[in-house]
């Protein structure tokens, strides 16, 4: 089965750049929100990266006007999955939240559409099971910023089958991504290795070992890492790390999961990294 058409379900940070990445390769996009004002500012966001791509001569302005034109918004989930070969769910780490959506969409997407999630740590397996067609389900989980990160972690749910795994795969790649297969496990394998680092991170910083500057500063310069832990988990959200913490605790009933005190009290404090202005660092 080949992708010519897919929804994206959710324009925050992750739904309007795989809104922009599909759009940018010829593929055209439904670009779901739940108000206006919210699919209002996704495409913003997607043309100011549009934008910043012109500027560094990587597309030109006649392929970021064909992009944005290759999107449009839906405020209806119903209405924007109905002609689509695959639907891209990228609403918030919640999976009462992610539940109402996979059922709305099972219901009106086409029979051979695909129904993929974002999600960075929820089952797989668990979302499948909310629909009729758990065999054409699968995790896309793409990374950020999406425009510029090369991974898509391929998930494989208990009952994913090979058709809908080489569909995905081979949309991924139609993006010049790199798509990587890994079986349904909490955290999958990308969050299961980085947000013990970041949580560890923010242990030192809560244990009085290092200030968050200096943290970060022993990770770039001396592991090579282009942002540091802490930087880094300001970028993802300290909340959405809270919850994977949470996700991987509860999925392996392991104490090494166990999220640092310091990352509780700064999510109950609302400071939640880029996006609330301040989180380990201060953000205008
Ligand atoms: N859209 C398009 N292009 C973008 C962009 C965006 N949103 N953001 C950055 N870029 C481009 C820039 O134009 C620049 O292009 P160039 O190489 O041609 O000059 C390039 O990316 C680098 O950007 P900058 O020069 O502005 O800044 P940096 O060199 O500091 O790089 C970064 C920024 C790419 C974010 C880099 O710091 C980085 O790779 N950080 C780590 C990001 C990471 O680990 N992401 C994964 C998070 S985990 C996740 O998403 C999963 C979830 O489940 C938690």
């Amino acid at each position: 089965m080949e992708v010519k058409k897919v929804a994206v379900i959710g324009g925050g940070t992750m739904g309007n750049g795989i809104a922009h990445v599909f759009a940018m390769n010829s593929i055209p996009v439904n670009l779901i929100e739940t108000k206006q004002e919210f699919a209002d500012r996704a495409l913003s966001t997607i043309e100011k990266n549009l934008n910043r791509m012109v500027k560094k001569e990587k597309i030109t302005d006649g392929e970021k006007v064909s992009t944005l034109d290759s999107i449009e918004v839906f405020l209806d989930v119903e209405e924007g999955v109905k002609d689509v070969d695959l639907v891209i769910e990228a609403v918030p780490e919640n999976y009462d939240i992610k539940k109402s959506v996979f059922e709305k969409i099972d219901k009106a997407a086409p029979g051979h559409a695909i129904l993929a999630s974002n999600t960075s740590s929820i089952s797989i397996t668990k979302l499948a099971a909310i629909t009729s067609r758990p065999e054409k389900c699968i995790g896309m989980h793409f990374f950020n910023p999406v425009p510029v990160m090369k991974l898509v972690e391929v998930v494989r749910g208990l009952e994913t089958d090979d058709e809908t795994y080489e569909a995905t795969e081979a949309a991924a790649k139609l993006l010049a991504k790199v798509p990587v297969p890994v079986n349904d496990s909490p955290g999958f394998v990308s969050n299961r290795v980085l947000m013990p680092m970041i949580n560890e991170a923010i242990f030192c910083v809560g244990e009085g070992v290092a200030t968050p500057e200096h943290v970060d500063e022993v990770m770039k310069l001396g592991m090579a890492h282009p942002m540091g832990p802490l930087r880094l988990a300001d970028f993802i959200g300290l909340d959405v790390c809270l919850d994977i913490l949470k996700v991987l605790y509860d999925g392996f009933k392991d104490p090494k999961y166990r999220p640092a005190p310091l990352l509780v009290q700064m999510v109950d404090a609302g400071k939640l990294g880029n996006k609330t202005g301040e989180g380990f660092y201060s953000y205008d």
